[in-house]
């Protein structure tokens, strides 16, 4: 064991320290990973070294490393060292923090997470959560507590309000609690992509005139393509207003409320009814980190608590929490300890440095790219995400159309050709219905230097392709 566990450790440490060294990553087709891996269950066991090795050469290299400093694409994740040490200290406990008879200190120190992100984000005392697997189930979750109070014969009738570039998360959770598409509207966004009030409070009058039931409004905390923030003051007032269920997805920007002009941006955040934070975005915590918190803490027990026999050893006294009761999953890791750990040991005040190195060099990155005159930046930085699209030369006799073809079609290219390189890897969505490259700036590992080296990049790919 020693001998196994110092070989993984030293695999590790060369892996976490030379990682911006190497390529982000490659990918592989089906096939080829089918030749590579694909075998059936073997019946006798191979030496603990050709396993690792395996591990390092095979699997590994075919993956994207979120956690490489130019991994700039979605919103990717980089965890510290201590908090990925303390995720192995918790594999290795195997600690069920389902509930609190059985593991009193893993739900102390799970409630102890949750009431410092209660704090940051300046939630009322009364506040109840749960660190969850991410974003998607955070939102899931959030979803079922709101509608726990809808009686069954009124649920066919509800309808929640979401921006048009909400999260596809909610559409899905949706799904599952068992909306039908129709019960989902979705809101235009002004120019800076940010919900318009005015379309909200449309759509509930006239929901409210068809007989129809108005239920949740989801808000943006940052969203997933531009970092934009909604009008969360104005949302929730209207949601006060008309008793509207306030949920905001903070998944990425949450920890903006760490700095100044953050909880600035976020003001509004703590009046409403659920929040869903995610860890493993902007927290530098490994996969998997998402967190839901509900101001009325005890909606959380009404909607998830189940009392079977086999269960009744472990009934937790008043002021005890079975985590089990506040979510989805009755076993449950003890996904706290990583974060309780590197808070503990790096401080919160790394953290807020974090926010504010990625907001400077996300700043940084558009200055350089309008420098350039290459570019046009589609959406200026919100919070650490830029977006920009590459502008082809003019050519001769060339028609309004043709050009607009030609833009279209090399921003992903763009992207595409970046990553096969292995020197970075970002991605594009879609922004006006127009395709458009992005940046997201997220890890405490990417420094100027790579922002340079990446768009010097773009420059050269771009008028290559071009
Ligand atoms: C705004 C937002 N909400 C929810 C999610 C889903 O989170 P997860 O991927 O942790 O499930 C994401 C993921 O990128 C996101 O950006």
């Amino acid at each position: 064991m020693r001998d196994a566990g110092a070989q993984t450790l030293d695999a590790m440490i060369d892996d976490f320290v030379s990682l911006g060294e190497r390529g982000v990553g490659q990918t592989g087709s089906r096939d080829q990973m089918e030749a590579l891996l694909g075998e059936p269950p073997p019946e006798m066991g191979i030496p603990f070294e050709r396993l690792l090795g395996i591990v390092r050469e095979t699997i590994v290299p075919h993956c994207f490393r979120t956690t490489h400093p130019r991994f700039l694409a979605f919103i990717p994740g980089a965890p510290t060292f201590p908090s990925i040490l303390a995720d192995c200290l918790a594999s290795n406990a195997n600690i069920f923090a389902g509930v609190w008879k059985e593991a009193s200190g893993a739900a102390q120190v799970e409630l102890v997470v949750l009431d410092w992100f209660r704090q940051i984000l300046g939630y009322p005392p009364e506040t109840r959560g749960i660190l969850t697997g991410g974003g998607s189930e955070a939102n899931l979750t959030a979803l079922v507590v709101a509608r726990e109070k809808i009686p069954f014969d009124e649920r066919g009738k509800i309808v929640l309000y979401a921006s048009e570039h909400r999260h596809w998360s909610i559409d899905r959770a949706a799904k599952i609690v068992g909306l039908r598409p129709d019960q989902i509207r979705p809101l235009a966004c002004d120019a800076d992509f940010r919900v318009r009030i005015d379309t909200l409070h449309e759509a509930v009058a006239s929901d409210r005139q068809a007989g129809r039931l108005p239920w949740l409004v989801l808000a943006n905390a940052g969203t997933t393509n531009t970092g934009s923030v909604d009008p969360l003051p104005a949302i929730a007032d209207f949601c006060k207003r008309e008793k509207l269920w306030l949920h905001v997805d903070a998944a990425y920007g949450w920890p903006m409320s760490l700095t100044t002009s953050g909880r600035q941006l976020l003001s509004g955040i703590e009046r409403a009814d659920s929040i869903t934070v995610d860890p493993h975005k902007w927290f530098a915590q490994p996969f998997e980190a998402g967190c839901l918190l509900v101001r009325r803490g005890e909606l959380l027990t009404q909607a998830f608590m189940m009392r079977p026999e086999y269960m009744q050893d472990v009934v937790p006294n008043h002021d005890e929490i079975n985590f089990c009761d506040h979510g989805i999953a009755l076993t449950r890791r003890f996904r706290a300890l990583k974060i309780w750990f590197s808070v503990k040991l790096l401080g919160i005040g790394w953290f807020r440095r974090l926010i504010e190195h990625s907001i400077a060099l996300a700043e940084y990155t558009q200055g350089l790219l309008e420098q350039t005159g290459r570019f046009e930046i589609t959406s200026p930085r919100k919070l650490s995400i830029v977006c920009f699209r590459y502008l082809p030369r003019e050519r001769k006799g060339e028609g309004e159309k043709e050009r607009r073809r030609e833009k279209e079609d090399l921003q992903p290219a763009i992207a595409e050709e970046l990553t096969r390189t292995g020197r970075a890897f970002l991605s594009t969505t879609r922004l006006n219905g127009q395709s458009t490259l992005r940046l997201c700036f997220v890890s405490w590992r990417t420094t100027a230097a790579d922002v340079d080296d990446v768009v010097r990049l773009l420059c050269e790919i771009g008028a290559r392709l071009d």
